[in-house]
């Protein structure tokens, strides 16, 4: 028997050699059909526009109608679903599909302990070094594809490992899933192929899907709900019983490894190691990710835990760690097996971002302008790195979204460095008579009527300055180190001064006496005199942080240097109409008639009068911050530690020359200032091509005068 016979497949040739035209054309359309879906789905590089495709696909849907004889499962046009099932039908594995030993340890001891392992099975030294496949570990479910002849012939779940469920249907509806494969001449496909990986949905996919799922449940239509994660709405349309819906659900795939192959396949593909493997999946069309990578013995294996661990927030899907694998083939046979685990394979996880947790209470916070934050008060609970008590709920809305209930079983997610969040409710855990959110009617801590103006998502205290909530976050505001900057004095501090009725107002900062101070309790006099000279030193400031610090609705740090820059005195500002704001810099309508509302109230006029009584001040001569602008119109990023600058300097640096600093990477970036350990933003630098520079290379740049 030829090579060629051994791995039979469909030719892709065929076409021709066939005497009914209809059919020529038929077979024709399936092989175009088949390249572009590969070129569309897997390599993300369309040749033709879409409706040239959907033409091509509707000539073929035509044909088969009127030759149903003809019809194939490996026809493209069987990816869009059949019939309805009612049950799944059990699918035993040709080759028992195994777990995986997994390590939860840190990083260094995760990968050592395996290589150590791996070594002494193998019988080798403390110098020797093996090779390993480093993966990612795929957060979605274990799919076996089963291939006879290059056609794809039955998908299966992995079940218990023995006997899976038969997806097939569902999973023809995957794009990504080749259903028949194309061979080439260095790559013959095997008689026998079954190719295992994971399928799994990406986020952005995720979060259109439930956006759909909203609108249909506000559409009033039955049995619609929102998943809470992308793997269990993958793992939802994969076990769907109705194929036309899970053709909707944007799903995706990528291979990873090998379940049952026709004998000496690997001999004649010339494969032995696992890597090799991977290449040939992708070269007969299934995605295979570019991050897996060889790497030697178990201090690379530690590098590319670092290396994917620092990536992982910015990659489009959910991971929940890497897999090593010994790359070489002879090698895993030698290793072979401890019970229902391979001794060659390990998962290394990283700290699960998502944790299940039980909702305390839900109070609700008062910010600087008033607004009402429902917040999910919970019973501690360490998720992603972090042991987290508090999670935001952002507004009544969302709230009720999500339908969190004081008692209820929540799923916390909290990524890298973004703020805690509850992503569902086990609506099976739910107590009974537990009561739906609703918002207060009062402030819950000045008793204020809560308002909601139309068209905005949030409620506020309209006690404004009444409030002490609001005060207290209008000090902390004044103060932080970005406006007049008073230091050492934090939350705790003033807490005890508005509760205490020591201060009201922003003036009586700087009212404030030694003796008052050291009176608060745990206040020591040293302590007491520190915030007396901070206090002192802050009246020294700039009228950017001046206007910044008085905490003025949608005014932020940008808008209050184009402030300054354009009216050059705080008077210019104060008495600036509505169209004259217009015509700064960044300003729209809604920021220009706050800040004149501001200005109009006669009590903010007498707060800044009393604040440059008392001696704040700043420099009011040089209006326009007059000066070179080299880095005009360029937009900078800047992440990690930077050898001798702070971030806050270098964003100041950069803003004097006329840059803006954003605080995400996206194509508009013009550079990427990255010192140590800089993390996602480096690598979405790299990946989009954005330039990344280091501290001397921006201030060369600042030197820079055109
Ligand atoms: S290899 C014998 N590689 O992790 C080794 N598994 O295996 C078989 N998973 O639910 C597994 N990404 O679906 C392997 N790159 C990867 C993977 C991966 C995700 C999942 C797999 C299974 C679990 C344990």
């Amino acid at each position: 028997m030829s090579t060629l016979d051994l791995f039979g497949s469909p030719e892709p040739g065929q076409a021709e050699n066939n005497a009914n035209p209809a059919q020529a054309r038929m077979l024709a359309l399936r092989d175009l059909l088949h390249h572009h879906a590969h070129q569309y789905y897997v390599l993300d590089a369309p040749e033709i526009p879409d409706a040239e495709y959907d033409r091509l696909f509707q000539e073929l849907q035509a044909i088969e109608v009127l030759h149903p004889e003809w019809l194939t499962p490996d026809s493209p046009t069987q990816r869009v679903g059949g019939r309805i099932l009612d049950h799944f039908a059990p699918a035993r594995h040709a080759v028992p599909m195994l777990s995986i030993r997994t390590e939860t340890d840190t990083e260094a001891s995760g990968a050592q302990s395996f290589d150590a392992r791996v070594r002494k099975e193998l019988g080798l030294g403390e110098t020797d070094v093996v090779a390993y496949t480093a993966e990612l570990k795929f957060d979605g479910l274990a799919i076996n594809l089963r291939y006879e002849a290059g056609v794809l012939v039955q998908a299966a779940t992995r079940g218990d490992g023995e006997v899976g469920e038969d997806v097939t249907q569902n999973i023809r509806t995957i794009g990504q899933i080749p259903l028949r494969l194309s061979p080439t001449t260095s790559h013959p496909v095997p008689e026998v192929l079954e190719v295992r990986g994971e399928v799994y949905m990406r986020r952005d996919d995720f979060e259109a899907l439930n956006e759909r799922q909203r609108s249909r449940i506000a559409a009033g239509e039955k049995g619609e709900k929102t998943f809470v994660n992308p793997r269990n709405a993958a793992a939802g349309a994969v076990r769907q019983l109705d194929p036309a819906i899970a053709a909707q659900r944007p799903l995706s795939f990528f291979a990873y490894g090998l379940g049952e192959v026709s004998p000496q396949a690997a001999e004649q593909l010339h494969i032995s190691t696992h890597m090799a493997w991977l290449q040939a999946f992708k070269v007969w069309g299934f995605p295979v990710s570019e991050h897996a990578a060889v790497v030697h013995g178990a201090t690379e294996l530690i590098a590319y835990h670092q290396r994917i661990g620092a990536a992982r927030d910015s990659l489009p899907f959910d991971i929940d760690g890497v897999v090593y694998k010994v790359n070489s083939l002879a090698l895993q046979q030698q290793l072979g097996f401890v019970t229902r685990e391979p001794r060659w394979a390990v998962a290394h996880k990283y700290p699960a971002q998502e944790q299940l947790t039980t909702v305390l209470d839900i109070d609700v916070q008062v910010g600087r302008t008033g607004k009402l934050t429902p917040v999910a008060k919970l019973a501690p609970v360490f998720v992603g790195g972090v042991t987290v008590t508090n999670a935001t709920l952002h507004n009544e809305d969302e709230a009720r979204r999500k339908d969190v209930r004081v008692g209820d079983t929540v799923i916390v997610r909290r990524a890298g460095d973004v703020i805690p969040e509850v992503v569902g409710v086990l609506a099976d855990k739910r107590v009974a008579s537990t009561a739906i959110f609703t918002m207060p009617a009062t402030c819950p801590v000045c008793g204020s009527v809560a308002v909601r103006e139309e068209g905005e998502a949030d409620h506020r205290c309209s006690g404004g300055l009444f409030c002490s909530a609001q005060r207290k976050q209008a000090i902390l505001h004044f103060a932080h180190r970005r406006a007049v900057e008073v230091e050492g004095l934090g939350e705790k501090l003033v807490d005890q001064l508005v509760d205490g009725g020591v201060i009201n107002t922003l003036p009586d900062l700087y009212r404030l006496g030694l003796t008052a101070l050291a009176n608060l309790e745990r206040m020591a006099d040293k302590s007491a005199q520190n915030i007396l000279l901070a206090l002192e030193a802050s009246k020294a400031t700039t009228l950017p942080r001046f206007v910044f610090g008085l905490g003025i609705r949608h005014v932020g740090e940008a808008t209050a240097k184009e402030l300054a820059r354009h009216f050059g005195t705080l008077d210019a500002i104060m008495a600036a109409s509505v169209d004259e704001l217009l015509l700064v810099q960044d300003v729209g309508p809604v920021v220009a008639q706050s800040i004149h509302t501001f200005f109009a109230q006669a009590h903010n006029r007498e707060v800044v009068e009393q604040l440059r009584a008392c001696g704040v001040h700043w420099d009011e001569s040089t209006p326009g911050q007059a000066g070179p602008k080299p880095l005009a119109g360029k937009t900078f990023v800047i992440t990690g530690t930077l050898p001798t600058l702070s971030r806050d300097e270098a964003k100041d640096m950069l803003e004097a020359a006329g840059a803006k600093v954003a605080g995400s990477v996206s194509k508009k970036t013009s550079y990427v200032l990255a010192g140590t350990e800089a993390g996602s933003k480096l690598d979405k630098a790299q990946e989009l091509g954005v330039p990344v520079i280091d501290e001397a290379q921006m201030l060369h740049m600042l030197e820079v005068v055109p």
